[in-house]
């Protein structure tokens, strides 16, 4: 059984949905269940799959309490502790709902894969029933959220995380309760491929047609963490006879407060730069893989550590030249120079000398796109993911 907060297709969702298609494939005989917080493509996706699903929604009480907007002020947390408080009822609520809900399905093993379900899974999983915590974020540095889980890291079996980096970030802030597991993500090899239909962007995003130029995108949520501002402001730096159309695809996808840009600030930083134009707004696209065949340049642009990234990984499987920012768990994906160029995070200067280099140059672009594949093909190929999660699986149902 799963639990995932969000219903939305964010990255740690669509990791979670190549882990139950690598399952379904790997041990068709099991029976997968979904429970998520709030409907949405996840729960729509993983039913296609096979997967059984049911919503269980959080209570607007906890559903937008978050730490995802970085370091909180002393006002800020003392609002956050308040919210707290007031959300104890709803807590305790959700908690023996859940815990119903899990005991109606009966699973062998539960697998949490958010945050607030790492929290929600300690506290409702039946003693002695298995629980893995599926970690894709960094906990360090968000206070609440490092306690609770510290509290907490007792009960699980076994901690997964989706990098090295956020393996050690995880080890140093809950200590040492037994071992960390890195398992890296993956993708869907024949989904993210350099062949297939690719998006016309310029209409998706109002943009006049345009024949001869250098197509340069920003694929992300709008956590604001994701580098939005970093990259209009590196676009604005290309020297002017660079011919390069600049995409921002993604939207605002999760529900906590403040944590995300919005649309219209993002067009309005765009146009204070002179951007107006040249910068084109997809909003969220379902099929990222066509958008990503769409563009020459894919740029990762994350400003504070990347747990994983998988929009990088995604990219060079579909043999397209990436830039990504040299931090976290991003940096295990790729080899500087070989299947990526890299920038230092937030800044600017050094993400557009990055793309001036690139967008001057097709062949390297190419040759960077070939051995993305390679990489991808070697170290993340989907399948992979059952042969490290059944196991572990069966390990720990067997300690049980
Ligand atoms: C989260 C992380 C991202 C990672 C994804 C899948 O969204 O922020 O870095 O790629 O989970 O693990």
């Amino acid at each position: 059984m799963f639990l995932n907060a969000s219903g939305e297709l964010g990255g740690a969702e669509r990791s979670l949905l190549d882990i139950l298609a690598s399952i379904r494939h790997a041990e068709p005989s099991w029976t997968l269940h979904l429970v998520a917080a709030a409907d949405g493509p996840l729960v729509a996706q993983a039913s296609a799959l096979g997967v059984g699903t049911s919503v269980l929604p959080f209570s607007a009480a906890f559903s937008t309490v978050g730490e995802a907007g970085g370091r909180l002020t002393r006002a800020g947390l003392l609002g956050l502790a308040v919210r707290l408080v007031g959300a104890a009822v709803p807590v305790a609520v959700y908690t023996s709902r859940l815990r119903a809900a899990i005991r109606a399905f009966a699973p062998h093993i539960v697998h949490t894969n958010s945050l607030k379900m790492h929290v929600f899974g300690a506290w409702a999983v039946p003693a002695g029933m298995p629980l893995v915590w599926h970690l894709h974020d960094y906990i360090g540095g968000r206070p609440f959220t490092e306690r609770l889980l510290r509290w907490n890291a007792k009960r699980p079996a076994a901690i997964v995380a989706n990098s090295e980096s956020v393996a050690d970030d995880a080890r140093s802030t809950l200590g040492a309760r037994g071992p960390v597991i890195p398992i890296l993500n993956a993708v869907d090899l024949q989904r993210f491929s350099c062949a297939g239909p690719r998006l016309d962007l310029d209409a998706l995003a109002g943009l006049s047609p345009a024949g001869d130029l250098v197509r340069v995108g920003l694929l992300a949520t709008f956590g604001r963490w994701k580098g939005h501002t970093t990259f209009l402001d590196a676009i604005a730096r290309l020297p002017p006879d660079l011919r390069v159309r600049a995409y921002i695809i993604g939207g605002p996808l999760y529900q906590t407060a403040d944590s995300q840009y919005t649309l219209d600030y993002l067009r309005g930083y765009a146009d204070a730069l002179g951007l107006t134009g040249r910068v084109g707004f997809t909003g969220f696209v379902t099929n990222s893989e066509q958008a990503l065949r769409a563009l020459d340049i894919v740029v990762h642009a994350s400003t504070a550590p990347e747990p994983f990234g998988l929009v990088i990984a995604e990219a060079m499987a579909c043999e397209r030249a990436v830039i990504a920012s040299d931090a976290g768990g991003a940096r295990e994906i790729f080899t500087r120079g070989v299947d990526a160029l890299a920038h230092t995070p937030g800044s600017a200067g050094s993400l557009a000398t990055r793309i001036a280099e690139l967008a001057g140059n097709p062949d390297a672009r190419l040759r960077m796109g070939r051995a993305g594949r390679q990489t991808a093909e070697r170290r993340f190929d989907r399948r992979r993911l059952a042969s490290d999660f059944v196991p572990l699986y069966q390990r720990v149902v067997s300690e049980a």
